[in-house]
């Protein structure tokens, strides 16, 4: 049997920085209150006019992850593409990186699982290349988040957490049987699905009852916020033990964790849990918010490109998010 490794990495933010205070010119909010609760002090977002959507954003990053992987777009076998702001309803964004990557006709898959898209992503092209089916497959997760937010001070909860960008890996056949992905473990409970959501448009809600009622808002994420925190400090410690404990291995050996970055105090509270020191955990929620399934690849390249990822390493990612949903990746790198 094959193991998998990622050969390659890249991400892509757009140029224009939102800051905190930029945000309370057209909301009732402040720069102290958004990094009390959440930490976040800028993010980037997509400017009117601007080509950038989630599937562009995402072949930027990937361009960068294949050169950086030292292959061809030839050499790519598969796509897997993670994102809740598709450009389309359908069809969905990987195929789009196939077209915009002018890539061989290889298989693209969808990945809806939010926050927790990349690490099912992941877990997705790692059986693939466990199975030998395929030897190199792009994973990509990327997100449009500023289109599709109500930046009104009804909608300052949740507006003011999200960011655009897109982060992708090359995942490739591994030769050397003690590195790469060790584990990936998946979790999901939908009787939580309302507590994150954007639930219209829907195929029963279409169009013409948006028309009608334009009052609805629920095209605009809803969040629970509260709900949300304390079930993700619980799984995203949960899905951290799991990983380990699979592998037979403790917090100490990690030499770095790299969560989805939903809220520093959510980050936070897993560090103190796990007893991980400063230098054990990366955190870049600050400079770019929560960008969803797009945060882990853009942390994961961001701390490879500081050097903060070396041979050898024990690499624990985790995430938790709308579904919800929630799972581990460990690497040893
Ligand atoms: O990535 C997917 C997973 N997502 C998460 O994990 C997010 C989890 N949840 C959170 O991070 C936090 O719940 C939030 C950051 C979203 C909110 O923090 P909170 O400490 O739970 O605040 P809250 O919603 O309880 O609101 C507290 C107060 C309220 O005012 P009152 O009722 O106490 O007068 C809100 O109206 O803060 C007010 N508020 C704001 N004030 C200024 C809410 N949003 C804002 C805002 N600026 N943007």
């Amino acid at each position: 049997m094959y193991s998998s490794k990622i050969t390659g990495m890249g991400f892509y933010v757009p140029d224009t920085i939102v800051t905190n205070d930029d945000l309370s010119k057209i909301m009732d909010t402040n720069d102290m209150w958004i990094q009390e609760r959440t930490g976040i002090k800028e993010r980037r977002w997509i400017q009117k006019g601007s080509e950038d959507t989630s599937a562009v954003m995402g072949a930027k990053a990937a361009r960068i992850a294949i050169e950086r992987a030292g292959l061809e777009k030839e050499d790519i076998d598969f796509i897997v593409f993670a994102t809740l702001s598709p450009d389309y309803y359908f069809p969905g964004g990987g195929v789009m990186v196939q077209d915009l990557l002018d890539m061989p006709t290889v298989g693209a898959l969808d990945v809806r699982n939010q926050c927790s898209g990349f690490v099912y992503s992941m877990s997705v092209a790692d059986q693939f290349i466990k199975t030998g089916m395929y030897k190199n497959i792009l994973v990509i997760g990327a997100e449009y988040h500023s289109n599709g937010l109500d930046k009104t001070t009804r909608g300052r909860t949740v507006a003011v957490l999200f960011g655009d960008g897109a982060g992708a890996v090359v995942l490739s056949r591994n030769k050397q049987k003690d590195k790469g992905v060790l584990s990936t473990h998946l979790h999901s409970q939908g009787k939580f699905a309302k507590e994150l959501s954007v639930t219209k448009p829907n195929i029963r809600n279409w169009i013409p009852y948006l028309m009608e009622n334009k009052d609805d808002l629920s095209y605009y994420p809803y969040m629970d916020g509260q709900k949300v925190f304390k079930h993700a400090i619980v799984r995203f410690s949960e899905a951290i033990q799991e990983g380990l404990q699979a592998n037979n291995l403790t917090a100490d050996d990690i030499d770095l964790f790299i969560p989805h970055q939903a809220n520093l105090r959510i980050t936070q509270f897993v560090q103190r849990r796990f007893k991980l020191s400063d230098d054990q955990v990366y955190s870049n929620i600050q400079k770019y918010g929560n960008t969803t399934a797009a945060s882990i690849p853009i942390a994961l390249c961001e701390a490879w490109e500081k050097g903060r990822i070396k041979d050898g390493d024990l690499i624990v990612i985790a995430a938790f998010g709308s579904g919800f949903t929630w799972g581990s990746i460990v690497i040893r790198w």
